[in-house]
């Protein structure tokens, strides 16, 4: 059967970074992040017999085998629970600069899973879905889901699961994407978590931070407090580049522009405007913010910035069918 899904990105407002196990991606501390509607992976799988290995074409490029390990072990936990050996071909198209801190892994590996599972027989609850996403890239499980997302890190395949916390986020949240640099980035996210976790002294109180902010963050969610979900979700963001500034061999994702944008984030900020910025594994800064200083915000940063690289997105849905 061919199966075509839709899976959107998510932007972590605590975020992940660092694995307990490598192999299952379970993560060291849970994460919650917010999915968009702006960037999104269209991605379209069939079972064949006449297949001789799994194939992939990704916004019309073929890969090589060698350069599809993560698809391969996601097609492969499908074969699995499906009990069958067929190999597939799978066809992706990304709404997303890739690989540019935009978490196309997330939509990519969301849409994987729902995709794959469906074409192979299989119909998974969300949290089994999710448990199938996260074989492929740790921030595509809570893509699964739409609006505001929990990761419970848990300990094992069975206890790392994403769980939405309210999937029609009935507030003014916003978040603008400052598109600086969209080219591949250079350090991957698996590479530099990894080694804040072996290298960075301060990664025990990372987990401490983590813990701290998931009970916050929470709390600010409920009560629909843009300010002190902004405010929490920048100190968030800045505490786990941190982990990258003080790890061993020292790196940062941070380039001029994203040093810019802070600034002139912060200077709205004295200003009155309520708006905080978060950066993930790519030098792009995405802005969070209530819907009515929207254009306030955009003044401020289109001369900079150029008002194409600035792209407005709102609370998204979660991994469908198409
Ligand atoms: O799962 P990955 O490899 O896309 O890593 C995601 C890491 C961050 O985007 C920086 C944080 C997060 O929680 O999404």
């Amino acid at each position: 059967m061919k199966v075509t899904a839709r899976a959107h990105t998510n932007i972590a407002l605590v975020k992940y970074w660092g694995k307990k196990d490598q192999q299952l991606i379970i993560p060291q501390t849970d994460s919650l992040s917010l999915t968009l509607d702006k960037f999104y992976t269209d991605t379209t799988v069939e079972f064949q017999p006449e297949l001789k290995h799994d194939q992939l074409v990704v916004d019309g490029q073929v890969f090589a085998p060698k350069q599809m390990k993560k698809v391969t072990r996601v097609l492969d936990r499908v074969r699995e629970l499906s009990n069958q050996t067929l190999y597939a071909s799978v066809n992706s198209t990304n709404h997303v600069p890739m690989a540019a801190g935009l978490a196309s892994s997330a939509s990519a590996f969301a849409a994987l899973a729902l995709s794959a599972s469906r074409s192979a027989g299989l119909t998974l609850s969300g949290r089994d879905l999710s448990r199938l996403a996260r074989r492929g890239s740790g921030s595509a499980t809570r893509s699964v889901f739409g609006g505001l997302v929990e990761w419970h890190a848990g300990h094992d395949d069975q206890s790392s699961y994403a769980e939405p916390i309210m999937e029609n986020v009935g507030f003014d949240i916003e978040m603008l994407a400052i598109l600086i640099d969209t080219k591949q980035k250079k350090i991957s996210s698996r590479g530099g978590m990894q080694s804040s976790v072996e290298t960075s002294p301060f990664y025990p109180a990372w987990r401490e931070v983590v813990a701290h902010d998931m009970v916050a963050m929470k709390q600010a969610i409920q009560n629909h407090d843009i300010d002190q979900i902004g405010h929490l979700a920048e100190e968030n963001a800045m505490r786990m580049h941190a982990l990258t500034l003080s790890a061993d061999p020292d790196y940062t994702y941070f380039d001029g522009g994203t040093i810019q944008a802070m600034n002139l984030i912060k200077g709205l900020r004295n200003q009155g405007v309520n708006c905080y910025y978060t950066m993930d594994a790519g030098p792009n800064v995405k802005v969070i913010y209530n819907q009515r200083d929207r254009e306030r915000i955009i003044n401020a940063l289109a001369p900079s910035f150029g008002v194409n690289n600035l792209v407005v997105a709102q609370p998204g849905p979660g991994a469908h069918l198409l």
